[in-house]
């Protein structure tokens, strides 16, 4: 029965036999982990076999025609940037291959726009009196985390299902030159699983900024991680699109492997503009002697080609699919009925996004705690860790095994009936 349509009398009982069910829940004294979107050891377990053999020793010379064990070819490998060329439909002359963290190339990106701005900068960014980015939100909290290291104002932005809302993308970078960037996770968006349309894309490429130094940070941090071979998000190439446009300069783009190998020990990629790569190279060469093109050559060697990754890709999802499936069949089971809640069914990516009644979320992730059941913290998908409606909670599916996710979904129900009813209880005069 939906609890809207339930009497104060009903919602008391219910409270006394979930209350019931959460103290034997909490006498398990379980210790679950769905707080953060990684790899199984299943999934590591794959790729290790794929890694297993891989000599990149004996043979160290390739299309470069240069020794790869040795200290040069800045840039990264050629064999390295055609595979994400092909992944991105891109240009291998358009990427610079980078080390084992994309999220550590965009951390440097903006350190590098802080210290120094870039080509179209009038001054660094850290000169000006405020510099304001976009945060399409819920968004992910390492993104937010960068913007509150730099100390850079966040505009909150609302997501829905065909990317950030344009017409206050528009709106705001318009006539308005503290406005610098907005971040962009365009393919199974953490932690809402959307990705952009087309139209989306089209409009972000061409639309006006007052600031010339303007640009977009593309995390295409999930643009292979499909759930589904016969049912695919697959977005246009982004800096086509801005070149389209006229506007060459406006994107970063950055991809890695680190949910495709190893996370930790992959290899990540910017794609971008080649006076914007120019504006990069000045900087890393002064910061780098040059990433690790020994692990380059290992993924290289591991994948082949764009099928090789994608076929890959499909065995890593095999793993994944029941995963997902066994928290929206229960969420579908045991809280549909009662309407109090909402959640998005992904075809990729690494979570599934929650909205519980507004003013419920901190509640459930407390008594999840409480229980034992780690969740990503309340506010986290949210610029200052503030979620305004106290609703948004990221559930990541990934990590724990099917028998350890059945349990701990099991507690979010029971917790998320339980905030709910109080809730309710609370407001009853
Ligand atoms: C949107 C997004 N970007 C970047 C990353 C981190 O990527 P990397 O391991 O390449 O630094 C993650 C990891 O969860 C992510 O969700």
């Amino acid at each position: 029965m939906k609890y809207c349509l339930m009497t104060k009398e009903q919602l008391v009982k219910e409270k006394e036999q979930l209350l019931i069910s959460y103290d034997n829940l909490k006498s398990k004294h379980l210790k679950l982990d769905m707080s953060r979107g990684k790899p199984n050891s299943d999934q590591l377990d794959i790729t290790a076999k794929v890694f297993k053999n891989i000599d990149c020793y004996s043979k160290r010379i390739y299309k470069d025609n240069f020794d790869i064990g040795n200290y040069g070819l800045f840039s990264g490998i050629t064999e390295a940037k055609e595979l994400f060329a092909e992944l991105l439909d891109g240009n291998p002359e358009d990427i610079i291959i980078g080390g084992n963290s994309s999220l550590n190339l965009m951390y440097d990106m903006f350190s590098q726009l802080m210290m120094s701005g870039n080509q179209d900068s009038v001054r660094p960014w850290c000169k000006e009196e405020k510099i304001r980015f976009l945060c399409p939100s819920p968004g992910y909290d390492r993104h937010f985390a960068i913007c509150e290291h730099f100390n850079i104002e966040m505009i909150t932005i609302p997501m829905n299902e065909d990317g950030p809302d344009m017409d206050m993308v528009e709106a705001a970078v318009k006539d308005d030159d503290t406005v610098k960037g907005i971040w962009c996770v365009p393919v199974y968006s953490n932690p809402d699983g959307y990705s952009y349309k087309a139209t989306t894309l089209e409009r972000l490429a061409k639309m006006q900024t007052k600031a010339k130094d303007f640009r977009i940070f593309w995390d295409n941090a999930y643009f292979v991680h499909h759930l589904y071979s016969d049912k695919k998000d697959e977005i246009e190439n982004m800096l086509s699109l801005c070149r389209q446009y006229h506007n060459d300069d406006r994107v970063y783009m950055f991809a890695s492997t680190s949910k495709i190998s190893f996370p930790g020990a992959g290899i990540s990629a910017i794609c971008t503009s080649k006076s914007n790569i120019q504006n990069i190279m000045d900087r890393m060469k002064i910061q780098t002697i040059g990433y690790d093109k020994i692990n380059m050559l290992r993924h290289v060697i591991a994948f082949k080609d764009r099928d090789g990754v994608i076929k890959h890709m499909e065995k890593l999802a095999e793993v994944l699919r029941p995963k997902f499936e066994i928290v929206i069949n229960t969420l579908d089971k045991e809280i549909k009925p009662l309407d109090i809640a909402r959640w998005n069914t992904p075809l990729g990516g690494y979570f599934i996004s929650f909205y519980a009644m507004e003013g419920c979320a901190k509640k459930i992730i407390e008594l999840c705690k409480e229980a034992g059941v780690v969740l990503t913290s309340a506010g986290a998908t949210y610029p200052y860790g503030k979620d305004p409606s106290d609703s948004n909670i990221r559930l990541a599916p990934t990590y724990p095994s099917d028998n350890e996710l059945e349990q701990a979904i099991e507690v979010f129900v029971v917790c998320v009936k339980l905030a709910t009813v109080i809730k309710m209880l609370g407001e009853i005069k």
